[in-house]
């Protein structure tokens, strides 16, 4: 098993806030075009020495264990910091101790910063409300409410 697959298994034996925030101040969307996997991501800010900060991020997903791990491993790193913060952060940033995501998976890192990027800025997503599930959405018949986001390759 490689260190990367290792550092998978890891994520996954426990991974962190994974499921639905119901007070969350934001959710995003998105759907992998390459793979049609798709991830749904929270966050809830706080006031931290006058700075707006990202207080909790949790997420929801359809996808392979890579994003699960990813996913898991950022909402960990985005505590603490302020949406300007979190809109800097690569794909592979977002790995975190992960390490260099293989060229196979960095969409599904590209997944997850998309999450982030559209709970960071809804835009059209905005009519999503945050108790929303991603199951829900998928079982309403309003595919519509799931905003497929082109990702940079
Ligand atoms: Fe789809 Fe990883 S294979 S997100």
């Amino acid at each position: 098993m490689s260190n990367f697959e290792g550092k998978i298994e890891e994520a996954l034996a426990n991974p962190s806030n994974q499921g639905e925030m119901v007070d969350a101040d934001s959710v995003g969307t998105v759907g992998s075009p390459d793979c049609g996997d798709m991830m749904r991501m929270w966050l809830k800010f706080s006031e931290k020495d006058g700075k707006k900060v990202i207080d909790r991020a949790s997420f929801q997903a359809f996808g392979c264990q890579t994003a699960i791990a990813v996913a898991s491993i950022a909402t960990q790193l985005l505590k603490g910091k302020t949406a300007e913060e979190a809109r800097q952060l690569s794909a592979q940033e977002l790995a975190g101790d992960l390490g260099t995501l293989p060229p196979m998976k960095i969409h599904c890192g590209q997944l997850v910063e998309g999450a982030l990027r559209n709970a960071l800025d809804p835009g059209e997503n905005a009519t999503t409300a945050p108790k929303d599930t991603l199951l829900g959405n998928i079982n309403s018949g309003k595919p519509s409410k799931i905003r497929i986001v082109p990702l940079e390759a």
